[in-house]
């Protein structure tokens, strides 16, 4: 049985036609969504794509920015090693390719942050190649068409599901009639996965592939792909200042590596280490301090329990607004940062990369009128 036929006819009928990363065989540009669109909603990315791309029109351009303004662009999109992996990769077209991608999935392959249903992705929207692809979505298309069990994220599962997706791939005849065959396949597995066959209330009744159904022939749509099993994840807690004063809030950048690599961000303290004491390592005297709500934020690698304390500053001298920074590395009190930190105004947080939860609690506090 191939579905081929079926979910190309059926992709230029119903699926997607509209976004931003179609229309084009420009690799850079493909590359780009592909990546921002692994493990994230097309909804999310869409703005980030056009802002990225404004920035940073060509791979060279890319690879010659500073990491800082790649992470900057990135900033709330998530799982940061991709825009790490990004910049290391348009360095290497640069250097080893003579600025141009590879024109197939293999090549593709040897770059950073570009796995194997990525590289097939890339390949067939540009080059026509016939390659099979196997991301979140299509996972589950096929694990309900083939009526396979088990966690699709574990390696014996993964290759009983690329032995089918290969097995899909469009034949070379319908691929030389038809030179648009390959990219509509593709993207009618995609489309299939994110408008019909849906992990929750699958609209059987609208999918081209329902008579092969076997999860639906079976009535087990509901019980197919299984659930992942999820690992239970270590749990960190921290404190996370936010110092602030006339209009002005205390960040710090994070280093180059790690969790939000060169993000803006609040300063962290041991969950134990008292908050004046913290803050006096920081040059900053506290005026008065308010512990507020914690919540939580699930990274890959762990759950990070996060405890703000808001921390209104005191100020050293009699002339407050002289003090207020206009270079960048002087602060309220007057002394220049001992650490990556600075004084920013509330007005141009905006322009800085945070990430998202550090953004999502400042702009909560800036509404219910607590930063002054
Ligand atoms: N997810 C991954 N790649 C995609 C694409 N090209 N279009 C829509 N969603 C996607």
């Amino acid at each position: 049985m191939k579905i081929a036929p079926r979910l190309v006819v059926w992709q230029r009928e119903h699926g997607r036609h509209g976004l931003p990363w179609q229309h084009t065989r420009d690799p850079y540009r493909v590359w780009l969504s592909e990546i921002m669109l692994q493990q994230t909603q097309v909804s999310a990315v869409r703005d980030y794509y056009q802002r990225f791309l404004a920035k940073f029109p060509t791979v060279s351009a890319l690879a010659q920015a500073p990491t800082s303004e790649v992470m900057v662009q990135w900033a709330g999109l998530g799982y940061y090693a991709r825009a790490r992996n990004l910049h290391a990769c348009a360095k290497q077209v640069m250097q080893d390719w003579g600025g141009v991608f590879p024109t197939q999935a293999a090549g593709l392959m040897t770059l950073p942050g570009i796995g194997p249903s990525t590289a097939a992705a890339i390949a067939a929207f540009c080059y026509g190649e016939r390659v099979a692809i196997l991301d979140g979505n299509v996972k589950r298309v096929l694990a309900r068409l083939f009526a396979i069990e088990g966690d699709p994220t574990t390696r014996p599962i993964e290759v009983q599901l690329w032995a089918h997706a290969h097995e899909q791939v469009p034949s070379a005849k319908a691929c030389t009639q038809d030179t648009e065959f390959m990219s509509a396949y593709t993207q009618g597995l995609m489309d299939l996965g994110a408008l019909v066959c849906t992990r929750g209330r699958p609209q059987c009744e609208a999918c081209p592939l329902k008579k092969d159904c076997r999860a639906r022939l079976e009535g087990r749509c509901d019980e197919l792909p299984w659930p992942r099993t999820r690992k239970v994840l270590p749990e960190r807690t921290v404190t996370m200042l936010i110092p602030h004063r006339l209009g002005h809030i205390w960040l710090e950048q994070r280093p180059t590596t790690g969790i939000w690599g060169g993000l803006w961000s609040l300063p962290e303290c041991a969950q134990d280490l008292e908050v004046k004491l913290a803050c006096q390592q920081l040059g900053l005297t506290v005026k008065k301090s308010e512990t507020l709500a914690h919540f939580l934020h699930v990274f890959t690698h762990y759950r990070l329990t996060v405890r703000p304390e808001l921390v209104l500053v005191e100020h050293t001298t009699t002339t407050p607004h002289t003090q207020i920074p206009i270079a960048d590395k002087q602060c309220l009190t007057g002394q220049p940062s001992a650490s990556t930190g600075q004084w920013v105004a509330l007005s141009e947080l905006a322009q800085r990369g945070l990430p998202a939860p550090v953004r999502k609690l400042l702009e909560g506090l800036l509404a219910n009128g607590q930063l002054v």
